[in-house]
């Protein structure tokens, strides 16, 4: 409904991690920091076809686990190279314990 989707249970993310989540064909990162935050992004790094949940969650960045480069996970702007091309970010909200993010 409204382009919410449905992740998991909030708990499910631990402290300053990345989870890897696919919907329909597409794949999708949803992270938790330290302060609890949540925030989504595309899944898959703009410069080379990997994973970012298999990346580094560092304070408000996600490292690459391939090249090392970093995005800012509230915004998806590069942050380190070689990443230059920014990820999609997602509008998330927490509700009853569930993680959801909005696709639109
Ligand atoms: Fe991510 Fe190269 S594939 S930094």
């Amino acid at each position: 409904v409204d382009g919410w989707v449905e992740v998991c249970d909030a708990g499910i993310i631990e402290k300053e991690d990345v989870i890897r989540f696919d919907h329909d064909s597409r794949t999708f990162a949803i992270y938790r920091t330290l302060n609890d935050e949540y925030h989504a992004t595309d899944g898959v790094c703009t410069h080379g076809n990997t994973h970012l949940a298999d990346g580094l969650v560092k304070g408000k960045l996600i490292e690459c686990p391939k090249h090392n480069g970093r995005f800012d996970i509230t915004d998806g702007s590069p942050q380190r190279a070689p990443v230059c091309v920014a990820l999609k970010t997602y509008k998330v909200k927490v509700e009853n314990g569930k993680i959801y993010f909005n696709l639109d």
